[in-house]
């Protein structure tokens, strides 16, 4: 079953445009072409929601990508009301993200391409932009890492809502902190997002780490010693 560690509940639907009754229009802006079934996701709006969401959803988007199937996450680039209305969505809930569902085509259309070049959606910043050992002056290396060098390296290869790859992480002693960062005017929605980018970290540390045999516990943990850079904020360790 898909599910999280943080006791969210997660809301997951799944719409099929010709069983849609009410016949909303469900678009894409023209970045999904022929996609007929979409899942939603929404979860209430408590503490490590985004996260939960982030993370629980993304498990979900592996296990279809393990199928065979194509997806991609929709967090801003689709009708939302629409949508909202088509998949029932709770008024009270954070109507996060949806992701289009079906067999990809062989080659990337050149809409897609333009954005992907926008973004820099091939490239990933390297360790040194996002891994700390002990504090926020100090790098860290795979050396270090040791054993979560390969958690680590997941960590880094993670999607991310405008390929921002937010997620900055911190080892002290046996612990990995982990934050999320954004400059001081970015929008409250952007700032969001960043917290279900974190989430989808977290899956794959966590996966990874799983797949490694390696033991732990996910916990928030006093940040009182830790000299937190400005723009970085603390989600969990
Ligand atoms: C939370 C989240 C929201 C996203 N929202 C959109 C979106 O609204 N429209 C879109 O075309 N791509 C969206 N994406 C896809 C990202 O742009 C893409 O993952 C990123 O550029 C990195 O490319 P890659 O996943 O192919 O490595 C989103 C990705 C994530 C993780």
């Amino acid at each position: 079953m898909v599910d999280n560690p943080f006791n969210v509940p997660v809301k997951i639907h799944i719409i099929d445009k010709n069983l849609n009754k009410n016949g909303e229009k469900l678009g894409t802006y023209g970045t999904i072409k022929g996609a007929k079934t979409f899942l939603g996701l929404s979860v209430p709006n408590t503490d490590m929601a985004l996260v939960a969401a982030g993370y629980q959803f993304e498990n979900l988007i592996l296990y279809a990508t393990n199928m065979g199937l194509g997806t991609v996450w929709l967090a801003a680039t689709f009708s939302r009301d629409n949508f909202s209305k088509a998949m029932q969505i709770d008024k009270n809930d954070l109507f996060i993200a949806i992701s289009p569902v079906g067999y990809p085509t062989e080659k990337r259309r050149i809409a897609e391409n333009i954005m992907r070049t926008a973004m820099k959606s091939s490239s990933r910043k390297s360790w040194d932009k996002l891994f700390y050992f002990e504090n926020f002056q100090n790098p860290m290396t795979e050396t270090l890492a040791v054993d979560y060098a390969i958690p680590l390296e997941m960590v880094r290869l993670a999607p991310s809502a405008t390929n921002s790859q937010p997620w900055r992480v911190l080892k002290t002693g046996n612990t990995y902190h982990f934050y999320e960062t954004h400059k001081q005017n970015t929008s409250k929605e952007e700032a969001l997002i960043k917290q279900v980018d974190l989430g989808i970290a977290l899956s794959y540390f966590h996966q990874t780490s799983l797949e490694q045999g390696l033991k732990g516990k996910f916990e928030k943990l006093s940040q009182q010693n830790i000299d937190i850079p400005s723009d970085t904020h603390y989600i969990i360790s």
